[in-house]
């Protein structure tokens, strides 16, 4: 995939998961201690987001899945990174109860996390049924591998409720990256089954990706400075989860980032800055969150840009008249008009 093709693929992830959702974030109440106030922005944000996903983020796994398009011919690599992506999804029971202890007081962040987990338990059930469906795996060495993992645990990488919202936003854009990359290969391959299986999960990470950014945004609003040091420190320490709680992930990360789809490498490049720029912060702000200088002066250019390109198109939207409108003239006026 060209850098053109990938960058606007990096940007429709950035974006879908707003699709319908006004993409600012509630204001906060004028009273109340600044916790007080991340905690009613939180919660506005949760019910936009639930009322989007109730209205227009749903799928079904029978019912939304063309299963007769499974291919046959679908290569052992892809089965093996569908595999290997089944396995970090099976660590819920962790990533639910150990985010849900550190944030059970919010309630905007609680009530989303039970919404999160419901979402994201489609995503292990919905990929094993490709493995099964398409015959790469028996029901057998599905449930095998399932036992293989569930006696290792999952722990919170990092302490804080703020830092863990950090986490999880750059978390959640690295695993839509995975899944859309991966649905190019199924696509490749043949396997309509398998591509729309990765088009409904990839925008569920999205959304949750911007569920997460939003709070991120809520953080800056209140409290800039400790946030973008979070902010840093989480980059600085990001790893994807449970890797190391899979057996031979060595290998599953070799053959993921030999198929393109994913790497410590690309981490760097294709998520950190786009991440960043998508913050909307300052010039200062994304050096001080450990963006290198150049590449920082390129995100705020570019997210300069960006917004005077949105300003001229509203301004546009405003000051033009919609399509299909009569014209300022009526036909018989103009009749009249040319007449010699
Ligand atoms: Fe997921
Ligand atoms: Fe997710």
């Amino acid at each position: 995939m060209n850098d053109t093709t990938e960058a606007n693929e990096i940007q429709r992830l950035l974006t879908e998961g707003r699709a319908g959702e006004p993409d600012t974030i509630p204001d906060p109440p004028r009273r109340g201690t600044v916790t007080a106030q991340i905690e009613e922005i939180f919660y506005e944000s949760f019910l936009r987001y639930f009322k989007n996903a109730e209205q227009k983020r749903r799928w079904n796994i029978e019912r939304d899945i063309p299963w007769d398009k499974t291919n046959p011919e679908t290569s052992e690599t892809t089965a093996l990174i569908v595999e290997s992506f089944t396995a970090v999804e099976m660590f819920l029971p962790d990533y639910t109860h150990r985010i849900m202890q550190l944030i059970r007081r919010s309630r905007g962040r609680a009530w989303f996390q039970a919404n999160w987990g419901y979402e994201e338990s489609k995503h292990s059930l919905v990929l094993e049924e490709w493995l099964i469906r398409s015959g790469k795996r028996t029901e057998d060495q599905v449930r095998d591998f399932e036992e293989s993992l569930l006696g290792a645990e999952w722990q919170l990488p990092f302490e804080t409720a703020r830092q863990m919202m950090i986490y999880t936003m750059i978390q959640e854009m690295a695993t839509a990256l995975n899944y859309t990359n991966l649905r190019r290969r199924a696509s490749d391959e043949g396997d309509e089954a398998l591509a729309r299986t990765l088009t409904w999960v990839s925008s569920d990470e999205s959304a949750h990706y911007n569920f997460f950014r939003k709070g991120v945004k809520a953080y800056l609003m209140l409290e800039p400075e400790e946030t973008i040091a979070d902010i840093k420190y989480v980059f600085e320490c990001f790893a994807m989860p449970a890797h190391a709680l899979i057996p031979g992930w060595e290998e599953r990360a070799l053959a993921i980032e030999g198929a393109g789809i994913y790497g410590p490498k690309m981490y760097l490049s294709k998520i950190r800055r786009p991440v960043l720029e998508d913050l909307g912060i300052s010039r200062t702000q994304l050096k001080e969150a450990g963006l290198p200088g150049q590449e920082a002066e390129e995100a705020a250019d570019h997210a300069d840009q960006r917004a005077a390109d949105e300003r001229t198109a509203a301004f546009a939207r405003r000051f033009s008249l919609p399509a299909g409108v009569a014209p300022l003239s009526p036909p018989h006026r103009r009749r009249v008009l040319s007449v010699p």
